[in-house]
């Protein structure tokens, strides 16, 4: 991670927030062709709006890490709950509420004298620094299992993930009670925040898996590149735009959720490995061909600019833009197909090498959505046996439910959830 590439980042974002609506723009993107990765204004509810300081709002209606531009860093950590009862878990949730309250505000760790271990681990220097840091917290499907009495609160479409057919799922790497996403502009503020909340919550969760994640800087411009080097977010729907934002990615009272889950989202995550060594074989056209975009630029097969809509009204055979091509299966753009839009935020991963020598390295897919069947779920269907599919392999991940926001200072997270 080049710190020159973080002070470019936060240069930006700063400018942008100040700028107002021209935050879309200053990263080369517009209107709605705005992805998660570009600033977005406004305040309190998970907007993304971030102070000079690195300070994202902690208390709103929806929580941060959703809307939010994407740090360069981040962590998925999935864990199973130990706590013994509803009262362990209600304890929980109060304690990671504290926790991510002071995190992500940053400022002097309580000072608990000599003869006490350290309140706080001490890695990121005597002053904790909010530098850019949000967590945000889910719930996955057996939290509700009955051990906590919580199974009539289940929101209604939450269950395991399933596999799909060209998955090779590991179940050490898949669900979890709770997950946690953690993002900062540096790695070691996520460390830190990440061993902070372990370190003040021990004995009521325990770690089932975790990856890290990160970001790319524009290289040169527009939207990140995954590691098959396309462009990648590019058609996500205007994180500025409130009113699309409730038809995509909140759930709102016309959904028929159980009350308290209003103003959270559905989360699906998917670990996909890439098969890099294969991936670096294939031609370019058939590279370009697989995703219907240009590499270099990130634009549809039809057109010039990263930000160009693709015209397959125009194309109704494919012999442009292939109808196999990932992006027209996942989104034909026909008139029923907007409502399977979903908020794509996906981080690279890099664990190394595997037992065999291979570079192990992919996408830590995640997409936030009102409805998990109609969005995420549905253009996964669209997309088996995709050509793309010979060069990746999912193996983990879940669906998992945002709680809604933390209010105020005297609200927890899932204070409505625990009634
Ligand atoms: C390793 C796996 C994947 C890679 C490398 C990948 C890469 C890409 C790329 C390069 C684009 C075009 C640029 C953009 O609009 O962002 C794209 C678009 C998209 N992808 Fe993926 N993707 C992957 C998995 C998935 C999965 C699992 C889903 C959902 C089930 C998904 C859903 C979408 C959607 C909805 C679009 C936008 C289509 C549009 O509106 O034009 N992708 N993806």
């Amino acid at each position: 991670m080049g710190g020159s590439g973080q002070v470019d980042r936060r240069s930006v974002l700063r400018g942008a927030v100040a700028a107002g609506a021209a935050g879309a723009t200053a990263v080369g993107l517009s209107g709605a062709a705005a992805s998660p990765s570009s600033p977005s204004t406004g305040s309190g509810s998970g907007s993304g709006s971030e102070s000079a300081d690195g300070v994202f709002d902690f208390h709103g209606v929806h929580q941060s890490g959703i809307l939010t531009a994407k740090q360069r860093c981040a962590a998925f950590v999935a864990f199973d709950v130990t706590a013994k009862d509803r009262a362990g878990l209600s304890a929980l949730l109060k304690t990671l509420t504290e926790r991510v309250r002071f995190l992500m505000a940053g400022g002097v760790p309580e000072p608990l004298g000599i003869s006490a271990p350290p309140s706080d681990s001490g890695v990121l220097g005597p002053v904790v620094p909010a530098d850019g840091l949000t967590v945000t917290v889910a719930v996955g499907s057996s939290l509700f299992d009955g051990r906590f009495g919580l199974s009539a609160r289940k929101p209604k479409l939450l269950r395991p993930m399933e596999s799909f057919p060209d998955d090779d799922l590991d179940p050490a790497w898949c669900q979890g009670d709770l997950l946690l996403q953690l993002g900062a502009d540096n790695a070691d503020t996520v460390a830190h925040a990440l061993r902070d909340l372990a370190q003040h919550t021990r004995g009521a969760m325990q770690v089932r898996w975790r990856i890290d994640g990160f970001s790319s800087p524009p290289r040169p411009s527009g939207t990140p590149r995954n590691l098959l080097g396309f462009r990648d977010g590019t058609a996500n729907p205007a994180v500025t735009d409130s009113r699309t934002m409730d038809q995509v990615v909140w759930v709102t009272p016309a959904q028929g959720e159980p009350a308290w889950a209003e103003g959270g989202s559905y989360l699906a995550v998917r670990l996909i490995r890439m098969l890099v060594e294969f991936w670096d074989r294939v031609s370019l056209n058939e590279q370009e061909r697989m995703f219907g975009r240009a590499k270099v630029s990130g634009a549809p097969l039809d057109g010039q600019v990263e930000t160009d809509a693709p015209r397959y009204a125009a194309d109704p055979t494919g012999d442009v833009i292939p109808m196999d091509s990932h992006m027209r299966l996942a989104n034909p753009r026909t008139a029923g197909s907007d409502s399977l839009r979903m908020l794509r935020r996906g981080f690279n991963y890099d664990r190394g090498t595997d037992s065999n020598g291979n570079l192990d390295m992919g996408l830590v897919f995640c997409a936030f959505q009102q409805d998990l069947d109609r969005q995420f779920i549905a253009v996964q269907k669209k997309l088996a046996g995709e050509p793309l599919v010979d060069y990746i392999t999912p193996f983990g991940g879940g669906y998992f439910f945002a709680l809604p926001g933390v209010r105020d200072s005297s609200d927890v997270f899932g204070s409505r959830l625990m009634l």
